[in-house]
């Protein structure tokens, strides 16, 4: 990679069936972390790493996430005439400081074709790879993604999120392997990277090459788009991302990042409300009662 950040891509167009009945007319990537939605989360991280240019992907009835990102000139304007300008302002800024481009996945066929949709508005640039449903709080250190790109730079590879995960949960994510970078033999610490040599989609329990989970965050070349048109389904019948970057791999051209950092699965209903509690206790004013609230609940 040899320029900043620019754009990123937001794979929004899962049917999000673990949310049902609420997912049926609320998109997932719209359900809020106490009162803001993951997306917005999402979006925040990208403009913090630089990022100018979204690209969401949407599916069915995802027109709610449109919205969210435009202007709303009726609530914008009862809410300057009342004098809310804090409320204004936190509904004003986000249509503010992005430019969101849509780009509708016909049909739900997995996240490399969700990607894929993005070609055109991608065009001949890197570009990052978020998912809607992948939080990852930064807790002080860099963004997630802004960790990714510093080491797409210095090495001139695509870099995949990664992040430890027992044993009996690995079956459940993209796992990656391969030689640490510019370290020690032995644990991979935070910050510390991989060069991926191998990636396996949904490894069989007992067969995973590592305890290394891909996590949702990505930074990749152009030459990615080539790559995933000639993907044939995978896992689940759904072109999978995993067997792209696995291309990648055998090239030589991807890394693995361990970054710093927590992550939450919020398209997970148990992560989704631990999420909300993490992100409520860091809100000074509702940290007391919440936390007041829990004692009482686990006595
Ligand atoms: P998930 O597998 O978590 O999403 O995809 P899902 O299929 O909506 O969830 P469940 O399992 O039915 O509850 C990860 C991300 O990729 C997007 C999803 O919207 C989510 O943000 N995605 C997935 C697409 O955009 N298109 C697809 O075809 C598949």
């Amino acid at each position: 990679m040899n320029h900043p950040l620019r754009k990123v891509v937001i794979p929004a167009a899962g049917l999000g069936t673990r949310f049902l009945p609420a997912t049926k007319s609320v998109p997932k990537e719209m359900l809020p972390i106490v009162d803001t939605p993951t997306i917005q989360l999402i979006v925040e991280e990208a403009l913090s790493a630089g990022a100018t240019e979204v690209v969401v992907i949407n599916g069915r009835g995802k027109g709610a996430i449109e919205d969210h990102f435009d202007r709303s000139y009726e609530l914008e304007d009862t809410l300057s005439r009342k004098g809310k300008q804090e409320l204004f302002q936190l509904v004003r800024r986000i249509s503010d400081e992005v430019r969101v481009v849509s780009v509708r996945q016909k049909e739900p066929l997995g996240l490399g074709h969700a990607v894929l949709a993005a070609r055109h508005a991608i065009g001949n640039d890197w570009f990052g790879v978020m998912l809607g449903d992948d939080l990852i709080d930064a807790d002080g250190h860099e963004a997630g993604i802004a960790q990714l790109v510093n080491v797409a730079r210095a090495t001139g590879k695509a870099a995949v999120a990664l992040l430890p995960v027992p044993e009996e949960q690995s079956h459940l994510y993209g796992v990656a392997a391969g030689p640490l970078l510019g370290g020690d033999a032995g644990k991979i610490g935070a910050g510390g990277h991989i060069s991926v040599e191998k990636m396996v989609e949904k490894p069989p329990r007992g067969t995973a090459p590592s305890n290394l989970a891909v996590i949702g965050r990505y930074v990749l070349p152009p030459e990615i788009f080539e790559i995933l048109a000639q993907t044939k389904p995978g896992a689940g019948g759904e072109i999978q991302l995993t067997d792209a970057l696995a291309v990648l791999a055998a090239r030589g051209q991807l890394v693995g990042v361990r970054f710093s950092g927590v992550r939450h699965d919020a398209g997970d209903r148990l992560g989704y409300l631990q999420a909300n509690i993490a992100y409520a206790l860091k809100r000074p004013e509702l940290r007391e009662g919440l936390l007041a609230y829990l004692r009482e609940v686990v006595k």
